[in-house]
């Protein structure tokens, strides 16, 4: 039901965007550990501290903050009229096959943490560095669709 938030809306809102901060962190900081994991898979003692480090980064930021993100991102579409063909919400839909592939990103990092703790690197590092790039672009196009509204 349209604006059926109330006067929670902006608390949800505002809940949004602080759990947005936390997924983007943990999304600009994971590729980052996979370069200097994959770059220490020959050092000693090297491997064990970057598995620890992801692991505790997947669960303590990036899993809770991205469903967080989910539920009340859908929340607030739901308030906007969505799930009821709302007009005037093209830049909503465009942004949702935004986040679904930034979604889609983060399992393929996760996954790419896990084929690194059995010592297989199947990205050069360069391309490595080159999809690190990948949330910072999503995230401005992102931001763009969600404030500019442009169509
Ligand atoms: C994961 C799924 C997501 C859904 C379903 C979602 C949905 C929404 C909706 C419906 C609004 C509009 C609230 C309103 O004005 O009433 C909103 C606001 C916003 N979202 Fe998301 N969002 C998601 C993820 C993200 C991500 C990943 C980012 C940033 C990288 C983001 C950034 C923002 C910002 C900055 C606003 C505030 C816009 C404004 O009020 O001017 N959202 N979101």
């Amino acid at each position: 039901m349209t604006g059926m938030l109330g006067a929670a809306y902006p608390w949800v809102k505002a809940a949004h965007i602080i759990f947005v901060i936390f997924w983007m962190a943990g999304m600009f900081i994971l590729p980052r550990y996979l370069v200097h994991h994959q770059e220490g898979l020959a050092i000693p003692g090297e491997p064990e501290r970057w598995i620890a480090r992801e692991d505790k980064l997947r669960r303590m930021i990036l899993t809770p903050a991205m469903i967080l993100v989910w539920l009340l991102g859908l929340l607030l579409a739901a308030n906007l009229g969505l799930f009821e063909g709302g007009e005037g919400l093209g830049w909503l839909h465009a942004k949702l096959v935004l986040v679904l592939a930034l979604s889609g990103y983060h399992g393929w990092a996760v996954g790419y943490a896990r084929k690194l703790r059995t010592g297989r690197a199947n990205l050069s590092a360069r391309t490595l560095r080159m999809v690190n790039e990948v949330p910072a672009l999503a995230a401005v196009l992102i931001v763009v669709l969600a404030v500019v509204r442009p169509f």
